[in-house]
């Protein structure tokens, strides 16, 4: 067969080949066919030194362009298979972007922080320094140097916690050194007023611990958030104006409140507030048993006893005390009818706040 006719031939059959492959393999399968060592194009180009000199020039150039032109051909069938290759892929390996996450519930501040941050706001607002407080205390701390007598009921292990539990014994006077679960922050006006420089405007939140069975309205562990002012010329006219302004912030200027004698040992006068009953609105109900008030904190004219412990001049200085029960305040902002529900770790309770 003349050469010609054979590099036509190969070159229709070429074509054939690569179009009909359907692969980016079946298509490498069918380069190494032609062009491969054992390849039918090579072996044409290996021909040329069988034919006679003077005809291997145009022959030669023939074959040559029958190899840039199968090899065009394949470069775009390549090209055109492994698009369409990567189009598939895609298809098929698709994320569904629909599905749902997994989701990271992100958590809320407990109300009981929330309360003490609130509170916190307002002292700060007012000039107060913030001060922390221990929850292990002496009994001297926490009774002697806040002028309890020495037999005080509070000083009972069937009141108070005792680190050397003593329970039973409820007759003795404990001593001074004995170690305590702190039942209120009290304590921290003595470090205060022990530590630091005159005057004092602080305030010192903190855990407590008192013998109690947790009841709606009680918890043998709770907050409390202690409040001192140590200058010289204070009144009880700077108690009130100060406790007044605190209630109304913490309640709304249209919550009543009202002052109540009382009894505290380290205070002289002393004093409670009550805040109206936020269920009845003040008429009388379960809730307030039937008075139509609610107590939020006890509060007083530092009594001169406490002023000897910790070397300070009644003559010279005079300041005020109160504390308050965080727990309280919450149920009483946001009239929640039991303590323990904000210590149950229920989240459909604690997400509405
Ligand atoms: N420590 C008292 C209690 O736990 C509350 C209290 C009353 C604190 C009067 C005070 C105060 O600072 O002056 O019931």
């Amino acid at each position: 067969m003349p050469i010609l006719d054979t590099i036509k031939e190969q070159w229709a059959e070429s074509l054939a080949r690569i179009t009909a492959s359907a692969s980016t393999v079946d298509l490498e399968q069918v380069r190494i066919d032609i062009l491969g060592k054992k390849g039918s194009l090579t072996a044409l180009l290996r021909s040329i030194g069988q034919i006679p000199a003077e005809e291997r020039g145009p022959m030669g150039k023939a074959i040559n362009e029958l190899r840039d032109k199968v090899e065009a051909a394949l470069a775009e069938r390549k090209e055109a298979l492994a698009a369409s290759e990567l189009e598939a892929r895609l298809s098929a390996e698709v994320l569904d972007i629909t599905l749902p996450g997994r989701s990271r519930p992100i958590g809320t501040q407990h109300l009981i922080s929330r309360v003490t941050e609130e509170v916190v706001e307002i002292f700060r607002g007012l000039g107060y320094q913030v001060i922390d407080g221990r929850e292990v205390e002496t009994a001297y701390i926490n009774f002697t140097a806040l002028n309890a007598p020495a037999d005080h009921p509070s000083r009972s292990p069937k009141d108070t916690f005792y680190v050397v539990d003593r329970s039973g014994d409820t007759q003795s006077i404990r001593g001074e050194s004995e170690v305590l679960l702190r039942p209120q922050t009290s304590t921290a006006q003595v470090h205060a007023m022990q530590d630091r420089e005159l005057p004092l405007y602080i305030l010192s939140p903190g855990r407590v611990f008192r013998r109690d069975t947790a009841d709606p309205t009680h918890l043998p562990q709770f907050s409390q958030i202690e409040g001192i002012v140590v200058d010289k010329g204070i009144t009880f006219g700077d108690l009130k104006g100060t406790l007044e302004y605190f209630c109304k912030q913490m309640f709304g200027e249209d919550r009543a409140t009202r002052f109540r004698p009382h009894f505290f040992p380290f205070t002289e006068p002393s004093a409670e507030i009550d805040v109206a009953c936020g269920f009845c609105g003040g008429a009388g109900c379960r809730s307030c048993g039937g008075t139509g008030w609610l107590e939020i904190l006890g509060c007083g004219m530092v009594d001169p006893n406490v002023y000897g412990h910790v070397g300070i001049d009644p003559e010279e200085y005079s300041g005020f005390a109160f504390g308050m029960g965080v727990e309280r305040i919450a149920c009483l902002k946001y009239n929640i009818p039991d303590l323990r529900m904000l210590l149950e770790g229920d989240m459909r309770f604690l997400r509405q706040f």
